[in-house]
């Protein structure tokens, strides 16, 4: 799984670096090129030299060291790395990395990276259960790093409780699992719109559709780590850019008709996530309008992206269908009347799924007749089952 794939790996300051370097050990057996990056600390743990025989590679952790003066080398790093794993990763780390804050060789190589990257925590029990550690931990996992678990049991400081690091060989399988999802979006192009789109009435008010963009966004994160080139189309949310995706912010139904337009043939697969704006306002005033007792405003309809898509196409073609009766009805009928490969159905009618929930279940249609549904869960799972359903189809 990881034959020929550059593995860069961030050592930090924690008893558990030594460790770290059986780990160098067995990614090297599992045929991973290896670049062993340290924090100054980690050093006072386990000598660069330990690395550097069992990487077979220099040791980097002075930012400005000047041995290859012609390269700019964090980047040079960050560039090679297929996956990135920080093990053991202290708090400190892990801080530095949630606030963006890059001062030594190794945060300034992550903040650069675009490839996955695990964190395996390691520290006392109660720094890894502080508050602030804990936000950190989640500011990460929310960015698309996966952060890996921290084995319970007796630590250096003689305390018995969660912060161990996993051990090498729960790293390394992992890293593997993880690896093997993401083959099969390999050299994929992947375009996918999300979020609601904004139609201007005045310059302080606009017409638009519940939608959070989470759905939109979970399935351009796990394109992403899947291997896939992603082009996300988004309107306006609150959400991170997923870590690896090309965004291309929209605001209204036009927009994202045009963006849609010019980056179509680009891709293998098109999956219209976005809540369009069915209708727009007509005129937009140039200035505020002044309260009035009736206001009627003149609607026309916005151009229909997905049917426009359908009828002349090149890629695989994924639409939703948010309902609130008569799900398969509806969504089969769009799925037919759009020229769809797949139409993706939820009921948006129930509390705890659909709009702003991290939470879904979807009803999948294919225009071979086929038919999957699954049950609540998150919008990420949903979002690989969805992509899984897709690679089926696209072989
Ligand atoms: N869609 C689109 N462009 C629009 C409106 C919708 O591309 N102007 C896409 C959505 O992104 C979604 C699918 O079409 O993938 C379903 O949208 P929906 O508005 O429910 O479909 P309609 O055909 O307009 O049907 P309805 O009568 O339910 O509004």
């Amino acid at each position: 799984m990881l034959d020929g794939k550059n593995v860069l790996l961030g050592v930090t300051g924690g008893i558990a670096a030594y460790k770290a370097a059986n780990l160098v050990s067995m990614l090297k057996k599992a045929g991973a090129g290896v670049d062993v990056v340290m924090t100054d600390a980690a050093t006072r743990f386990v000598a660069p030299l330990t690395f550097e025989t069992l990487s077979k590679n220099a040791v980097v952790s002075d930012l400005f060291s000047r041995e290859k003066p012609w390269e700019v080398e964090h980047i040079a790093l960050a560039q090679k790395a297929d996956i990135a794993i920080v093990a053991p990763a202290t708090a400190n780390t892990i801080a530095k990395l949630a606030c963006g804050i890059a001062d030594n060789m190794l945060t300034t190589t992550l903040l650069a990276c675009t490839c996955p990257v695990f964190i395996a925590p390691a520290m006392n029990t109660a720094m890894y259960e502080n508050i602030a550690t804990q936000v950190n931990l989640q500011i990460l996992k929310d960015r698309g790093y996966i952060v890996l678990p921290a084995g319970d049991g007796e630590l250096a400081c003689g305390q018995t409780g969660a912060g161990r690091m996993l051990e090498p060989v729960d790293i390394l399988a992992a890293v593997e699992e993880a690896s093997k999802k993401k083959a099969d979006f390999e050299g994929k192009k992947v375009l996918i719109t999300a979020g609601p789109t904004r139609e201007a009435i005045d310059p302080v008010r606009y017409l638009t559709n519940r939608s959070s963009g989470r759905m939109g966004y979970a399935l351009a994160d796990a394109a992403v780590s899947r291997g896939a080139d992603v082009m996300l189309v988004s309107g306006p949310v609150a959400l991170e850019k997923p870590c690896g995706a090309s965004l291309y912010p929209v605001q209204s139904a036009a927009e994202m008709y045009d963006r849609v337009m010019e980056l179509k043939d680009k891709a293998d697969v098109i999956v219209m996530c976005a809540a369009v704006a069915d209708y727009a306002p007509v005129d937009c005033a140039e200035h505020k309008m002044k309260k009035q007792d009736a206001l009627v405003i003149e609607l026309t309809k916005t151009k229909d992206i997905l049917a426009e898509l359908g009828k002349n196409k090149r890629a695989y073609l994924a639409g939703f269908a948010a309902e609130t009766q008569n799900l398969e009805g509806y969504a089969k009928d769009k799925l037919s009347r759009k020229n769809l490969d797949m139409i993706i159905a939820n009921d948006v009618s129930g509390p705890e799924t659909g709009f702003d929930s991290e939470y879904n279940a979807v009803s999948i249609y294919t225009r071979d007749g086929n038919a999957v549904h699954f049950a609540k869960d998150t919008k990420r799972n949903l979002a690989d089952r969805i992509l899984t359903e897709i690679a089926k189809n696209i072989g």
